[in-house]
């Protein structure tokens, strides 16, 4: 059940937004790196400027060489230009992006690896997401750092798990390999968008026995959220965008039943 928030909160949710800012350290201000990951945001707005192909390809690189478990590389990029995935989908690059990667999870081209995982699907497929994750997020920091911007996507343009049987059929996947999400790239249209409502570090951190966040925290998160959605998209709301996740929910829980474990 989502809090109510009424003109005040909505008011006050706004400018806790607008206020927060990562907390460095006065002593790493000047660390590029840092900087980078710190200004990194989703975005979702894009000019038509291309991306050029040696910026790509070093983005690309990136995800090649991100970290894996045992150093199995369980990851595969369709890869595709704003042309080609107008070719392959039938519309363009969400939010007019200008190159897109489909990151998925791959236990199938490693096979004497996959079969040491025969008998347990749920390990092969944790880790296969495990690592793929880490490379669209290396090639995210590493565009971010060329100065080219993105957002990963799992529901908006059916290019992400949600759309996991979809993509099966329309990318030829086999056995054992996962739509995870779509990162879209392009040079951003107009400044960054505003943090979204993070959850502060003693929240998510503990050294003993685990806490959970504080529900009151939990419920001003949820207000900031809903606000947040609203000064972003006046015609949406935080609830229906969630509708729109909940809508696909069963379809994808079936569609990865059989990709994962093969029944269902
Ligand atoms: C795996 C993944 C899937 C996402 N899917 C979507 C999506 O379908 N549509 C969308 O607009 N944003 C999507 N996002 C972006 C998140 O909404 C965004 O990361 C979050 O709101 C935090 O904002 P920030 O990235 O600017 O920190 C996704 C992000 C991740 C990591």
């Amino acid at each position: 059940m989502l809090p109510k928030v009424n003109l005040l909160d909505f008011i006050r949710a706004i400018a806790r937004i607008l206020k927060a800012k990562p907390h460095v350290p006065p002593t790493l201000q000047d660390n590029p790196l840092l900087e980078t990951i710190l200004r990194r945001r989703s975005v979702r707005s894009f000019s038509q400027r291309e991306i050029p192909d040696d910026v790509f390809a070093a983005i690309l690189e990136a995800g090649r060489l991100a970290p894996s478990t045992v150093n199995l590389q369980t990851w595969a990029f369709a890869v595709f230009t704003a042309e080609s995935w107008k070719q392959c989908f039938g519309r363009p690059i969400p939010f007019s992006g200008q190159r897109a990667v489909i990151v998925l999870g791959d236990a199938h081209w490693n096979k004497p690896i996959a079969e040491m995982f025969a008998d347990s699907p749920l390990v092969s497929y944790t880790v296969a997401v495990i690592n793929a994750s880490l490379a669209a997020m290396t090639m995210n920091l590493a565009a971010e750092a060329l100065g080219i911007s993105s957002v990963m996507l799992s529901e908006t343009g059916r290019t992400g798990f949600l759309d996991a049987g979809y993509l099966k059929e329309k990318l030829a996947l086999p056995d054992g390999v996962f739509p995870l999400m779509t990162i879209v790239f392009g040079y951003a249209k107009g400044p960054y968008p505003p943090m979204p409502p993070k959850l502060p570090l003693d929240q998510i951190c503990f050294t003993s026995s685990y806490r959970g966040v504080d529900p009151a925290v939990v419920e001003e998160w949820l207000k900031q959220m809903i606000a947040g959605y609203k000064a972003a998209y006046p015609l949406s709301s935080f609830e229906r965008q969630l509708n729109i996740y909940r809508a696909k929910i069963h379809q994808a829980e079936q569609d990865l039943t059989q990709m994962v474990f093969h029944r269902g």
